[in-house]
């Protein structure tokens, strides 16, 4: 059975405010509201040393507070430059009134 791992209620998140959150053996994640649906990514820019949780939040985008590229929060895909690789993503499963993720496998 696949282990899920609990993230954050799901009142924390609100859109335009996404969350960082940590689970073990993970790196830090961060968690988006979009109408009502939860998208979870990696919290570290894949173009540099800069948290998108403290960047800006609209829509299906995140905008990198650094250098201002953006990647697409449903797919980690990158949008504009200078981000050029994708985010890594996880489905977001919502259970119990948690936003869960399923444990990646190992080396995944
Ligand atoms: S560190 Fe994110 S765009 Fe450069």
């Amino acid at each position: 059975m696949t282990e899920t791992i609990r993230l954050c209620p799901i009142d924390q998140p609100v859109e335009g405010e996404p969350v960082e959150v940590s689970a073990p053996g993970l790196p830090p994640l961060v968690v988006y509201e979009v109408e009502g649906a939860f998208f979870v990514t990696d919290n570290m820019c894949t173009h540099g040393h800069a948290r998108l949780s403290d960047g800006y939040h609209n829509g299906f985008v995140i905008e990198c507070p650094l250098h201002g590229g953006s990647f697409d929060v449903r797919t980690g895909a990158p949008k504009t430059a200078p981000c050029v690789v994708a985010l890594r993503t996880y489905q977001a499963i919502v259970e119990d009134g948690w936003v869960t993720i399923a444990r990646p496998a190992q080396g995944g």
